[in-house]
């Protein structure tokens, strides 16, 4: 790669990734909510999800996969340039996540900024870093994609606390082609529908959506809603669509393809989008029965697993593609 293609693309220069040590099983939640391990393993796939422990925060666990990227890529947090932090769950509204985790690492007078794009937030936050690094070549950018979704859950809800997690990811990125990487980021598309944003919702206390009065209540609008029929046909039809548009315009198929890592929401969404693209079964990675849907942290937390399992090897090229609230959706091309 040489010249202004080797601007254009980014590198995975290091990758992390932290889950709370503390396990909420199906047959634990079926003591909790009226619900059973059969129906949540049959209709999700999940077995069990990590919940952060009393006192722990969003921001904890990313200190946690941040350090991990860091000694991954072989840098300090000091070499770190730009902070970016994918989530709709930070600690507060403000200070931000980022400026937390800047404070968390040891570092100041960072470019720190959070994104929210709920689900598809590291996705959406990669093309924001890579208009960085195509700005400032020598940029190394800490992108952390976590999310506590525990504190947003109605636990008397069994149609939706069966679905969530806990976890946090870290990639740090750098431009293309200045030395060792573990992958290059070859292509991404995104696409937002605000018109469905009901579809999948909270609120509450903090937002101007929900104005509140000290001492109101908290109401059910704290809690994540969402309409889970339409939702998955939304997801399957986008993440489907937008991962064909990318294949095609780098003029791929699916053939070319060594691994799918799609958003890890739901067993029925990622079978019904693996269909779709016609893609076999054994080159979909899945690490959803373990984590349940972490949301932002996902697809990262994916990659890792399937690079600490030995699955996930130098030269393979991964597709990914996401789905979330907003609503949200994105496919990206990675050579590793
Ligand atoms: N345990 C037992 N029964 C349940 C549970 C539960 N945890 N949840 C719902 N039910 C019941 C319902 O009450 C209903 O009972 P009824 O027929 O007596 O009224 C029945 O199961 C069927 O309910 P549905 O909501 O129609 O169930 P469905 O088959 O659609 O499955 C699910 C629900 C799994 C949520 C499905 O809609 C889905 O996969 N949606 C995708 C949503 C998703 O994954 N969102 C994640 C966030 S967005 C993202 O990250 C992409």
């Amino acid at each position: 790669m040489k010249g202004r293609d080797a601007m254009r693309k980014i590198a995975i220069l290091g990758l992390g990734s932290y889950l709370p040590d503390a396990v909420l099983t199906n047959d634990e939640l079926s003591r909790m909510v009226n619900t059973s391990d059969e129906w949540i393993t049959t209709r999700t796939g999940i077995r069990e999800r990590h919940l952060l422990a009393k006192g722990q925060t969003n921001t904890d666990m990313g200190r946690e996969a941040a350090i991990r990227a860091l000694a991954d890529a072989n840098l300090t947090a000091q070499d770190i340039t730009h902070v970016l932090y994918a989530t709709c769950t930070g600690d507060y509204i403000t200070p931000s996540a980022s400026c937390l985790l800047c404070d968390k690492l040891g570092i100041a007078g960072r470019f720190a900024v959070d994104l929210n794009a709920a689900c598809s937030g590291w996705l959406f936050s990669l093309v924001v870093a890579r208009g960085l690094i195509a700005a400032e070549p020598e940029a190394r950018v800490l992108l952390v994609a976590a999310e506590a979704l525990s504190g947003r859950t109605n636990w008397q809800d069994r149609s939706t606390c069966v679905l969530f997690g806990d976890g946090a990811s870290a990639l740090v990125l750098g431009a293309a082609g200045q030395g060792r990487a573990l992958a290059v980021l070859e292509d991404i598309e995104t696409g937002t529908d605000g018109s469905l944003g009901p579809l999948l919702h909270f609120g509450g206390p903090g937002v101007s959506g929900g104005p509140y009065k000290a001492g109101d209540p908290v109401g059910e609008e704290y809690f994540i809603s969402m309409n889970g029929r339409d939702i998955y046909k939304h997801a399957v039809r986008n993440m489907a669509a937008i991962s064909r548009e990318v294949l095609a315009r780098n003029n791929m198929t699916v053939a070319d393809v060594d691994m799918l890592v799609p958003h890890q929401a739901n067993m029925r969404i990622i079978e019904a989008v693996g269909a779709r693209l016609e893609i076999p079964a054994e080159k979909v990675y899945v690490n959803l029965p373990e984590t349940g849907n972490t949301s932002a942290a996902s697809i990262p937390l994916a990659l890792d697993d399937a690079r600490r399992q030995g699955k996930l090897t130098s030269g393979m090229r991964v597709l990914t593609c996401t789905f979330g609230g907003g609503l949200t959706w994105s496919a990206a091309l990675f050579q590793f």
